[in-house]
């Protein structure tokens, strides 16, 4: 297959548009990452998506809408079935990196909730992401536009390299500005919960909504069991609340590792490790965002992604602080060093 590179302007967002309609795929820019976008209502097209990414198909995908009035239709029972805590969370972060796990409505196919009764959707910031759902005329279901398993794409170039070949078109758009996915939070239950942290903290949604807002338990441990899904684990009995926790993430080719400690200790830490590195040859990259936590969100994926092509086989980074954006990007970072971490 020839993908096809699309350029921002209204025709060629008209002609990706369309080739959603007609059941195919486009990548495509948000505000967080590159999304892979296919008609959400079509579950031939969204079966696609999971080929595409090498994707095991019981990981559900999130519901991309241009405006809040496309929500009810969406979520089963309508409008009176979305909570007034629901209404103050997308009435401040709405359009923003902040996915909303409600109930699931019988118009969306199963293919692509991943045989859920829930769905996650969200309306994203993004300029381009909102004149290509508009075009579309349609909500659109898009994971981030990696192959499973790799550092989500923070650019175009990112995208071509895992999906050059396997996908009708990507919009050529701007890098990312968040740099991480966005915030999951299930507003299925009596507290919700964060699925997924991003640049839209816990903190700030319990301020917003007026009252605790829980981690999903998930977050504050580390997995006894990393399935990988080049292993083609598609069906097991452990069914967490956000599955997409449960694979391999993040993973650039090189090993990644994770090191504690201020600027000074992480240097000598660092060093020692390269030492016994360099006795076997290996190419090593050290990578300190300081407290820049930011800066930290919006390079991490395209980092790991650029030494893998100059070819690192280890890379080590020094850890954040775990609190509000540090926790969520500190969340990333575990996962790609396989929660590998010097202390
Ligand atoms: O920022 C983002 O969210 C990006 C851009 C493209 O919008 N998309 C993204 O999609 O990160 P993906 O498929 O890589 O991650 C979706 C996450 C997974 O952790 C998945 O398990 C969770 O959302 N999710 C989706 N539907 C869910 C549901 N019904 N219940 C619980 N978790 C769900
Ligand atoms: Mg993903």
């Amino acid at each position: 297959m020839q993908t096809k590179k699309l350029s921002t302007n209204i025709e060629d967002l008209e002609r990706a548009g369309a080739i959603i309609r007609d059941g195919g795929l486009v990548a495509f820019p948000t505000e967080t990452v590159y999304g892979l976008g296919a008609d959400a209502l079509n579950e031939e097209a969204v079966r696609s998506v999971y080929a595409a990414k090498g994707r095991p198909s019981d990981n559900p995908m999130i519901v991309h809408i241009a405006d809040a009035r496309e929500l009810e239709p969406l979520v089963r029972g309508g409008r009176a079935a979305i909570s007034e805590d629901t209404l103050k969370v997308i009435g401040t972060f709405w359009p923003g990196p902040l996915t909303l796990v409600l109930p699931k409505s019988d118009i969306i196919p199963d293919a692509t909730t991943g045989g859920l009764d829930t769905v996650a959707i969200r309306m994203p910031s993004n300029e381009t992401a909102y004149r290509l759902i508009l075009a579309a005329g349609r909500p659109i279901a898009a994971p981030s536009a990696n192959l499973s398993g790799k550092p989500s794409p923070t650019n175009a170039e990112d995208v071509l390299e895992d999906m050059d070949g396997r996908i009708d078109a990507v919009v050529m758009g701007e890098a990312c500005d968040v740099g991480i996915e966005s915030t999951v939070l299930d507003m299925t239950g009596d507290v919700p919960v964060v699925l997924r942290p991003g640049i839209i903290t816990r903190e700030w949604l319990s301020a917003v909504i007026g009252k605790e807002v829980r981690y999903d338990k998930s977050l504050l441990e580390e997995p006894s069991e990393i399935a990988d899904p080049k292993d083609g684990v598609a069906e097991t009995d452990f069914k967490p609340k956000s599955p997409g926790m449960k694979y391999k993430h993040y993973s650039p080719n090189a090993q990644v590792t994770l090191i504690e400690g201020n600027e000074d200790e992480f240097r000598s830490k660092a060093t020692a490790f390269g030492m016994e590195a360099r006795k076997k040859n290996q190419k090593i990259a050290v990578i300190d965002y300081g407290d820049d936590v930011r800066k930290a969100a919006h390079n991490l994926f395209a980092d790991l992604r650029e030494l893998d092509r100059l070819g690192y086989d280890i890379i080590l980074i020094r850890t954040l602080e775990q609190s509000g954006l540090g926790f969520s990007v500190m969340n990333r970072m575990l996962k790609s060093a396989g929660y590998d971490v010097i202390k």
